[in-house]
């Protein structure tokens, strides 16, 4: 992985392999660089989780951290993205992990500096594969497989980059998928990944049950005064009653963060069958992988 941006990289073989790895760096092990690596986190959107998680994971690989202030910086002066990664590039910044709302952003970086990689923190409703990865690591500590697993998507799906690279990799890993939620956050190109069923009909055959935030940032005025938290709750939202009807084992993941009350229960989320802050325990151990990844493949001639 020169550059770690799509879910379309991703075979299963290097998903597995990723996965071992970020399990052994959960269980204690670490590693040493022979030489420095610098890293920069440019976040141009909001994010609590991914930022953290990131520096956290570079500290954790001990690769030094360059402050970036979106806010701050020249982009606010009109410098363009690839100029950006230019700059930080020949500066000496060896990986920069960007998000932005733009679609499809890093294909206009990757290799805008050639000692610069790109790791995709989130393009618009594109591309998570840092989440992917880190979903993949959760749901395959709890069931230590993907073959014939059933999992189901339910919630804002055509807004959801989460969605997007999580169905295309748990299809490739022979996942058996389904989607629910309202009929306009649907895109038909999904059908090549799973079938649109009801919630109540996903639930109770799902193994994981995976629900998407409701993201009310990219509604317009419209949209936003014809929603309605509690009837999406009703509708489409995980109550506690619907929750009754789950296999014994099945489990509840969401990227967060979480509407609670609205994509599912609040005491769900903290409930016995919750995986949601087992994602975010996992997601360091999984960013470490990916950077490490990267830095083998930049620096050290591995693949
Ligand atoms: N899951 C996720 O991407 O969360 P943040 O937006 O807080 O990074």
């Amino acid at each position: 992985f020169k550059d770690f941006v799509s879910a379309e990289q991703v075979d299963e073989k290097s998903a597995l392999a990723l996965i071992n790895r970020a399990e052994d760096f959960k269980a204690g092990q670490t590693v040493h660089f022979p030489e420095p690596i610098y890293a920069a986190n440019l976040f141009f959107e909001n994010s609590t989780r991914t930022h953290t998680s990131f520096e956290m994971a570079e500290r954790k690989l001990g690769l030094t951290v360059i402050p970036f202030d979106p806010a701050h910086s020249s982009v606010s002066k009109g410098e363009t993205l690839e100029d950006t990664i230019k700059t930080i590039g020949a500066i000496g910044v060896n990986i920069a992990v960007m998000r932005h709302s733009k679609d499809g952003y890093y294909k206009e970086l990757t290799g805008a500096w050639p000692t610069t990689a790109i790791v995709n923190a989130g393009d618009g409703a594109g591309q998570h594969p840092s989440q992917m990865m880190l979903d993949l690591m959760t749901i395959h500590e709890e069931f230590g497989h993907f073959d014939g697993l059933n999992i189901g998507i339910v919630g804002d799906l055509s807004h959801s980059r989460v969605a997007r690279s999580d169905m295309q990799m748990l299809h490739k890993l022979g996942a058996t998928l389904h989607f629910a939620g309202p009929q306009q956050w649907y895109d038909p190109s999904f059908d090549r990944y799973g079938d649109f069923i009801s919630v109540p009909d996903l639930v109770k055959q799902v193994d994981v049950l995976m629900l998407l935030r409701v993201q009310l940032e990219r509604f317009n005025a419209d949209n936003r005064e014809a929603f309605s938290k509690e009837s999406y709750h009703a509708k489409y939202g995980i109550t506690d009653a619907l929750a009754k009807t789950m296999k014994p084992n099945a489990i509840f993941m969401h990227p967060a963060p979480v509407n609670r009350d609205v994509e599912l229960a609040s005491d769900l989320v903290d409930g016995p069958r919750s995986r949601i802050f087992t994602q975010m325990q996992n997601g360091v151990f999984m960013r470490m992988a990916m950077l490490e990844a990267v830095i083998n493949a930049r620096h050290f001639g591995e693949e």
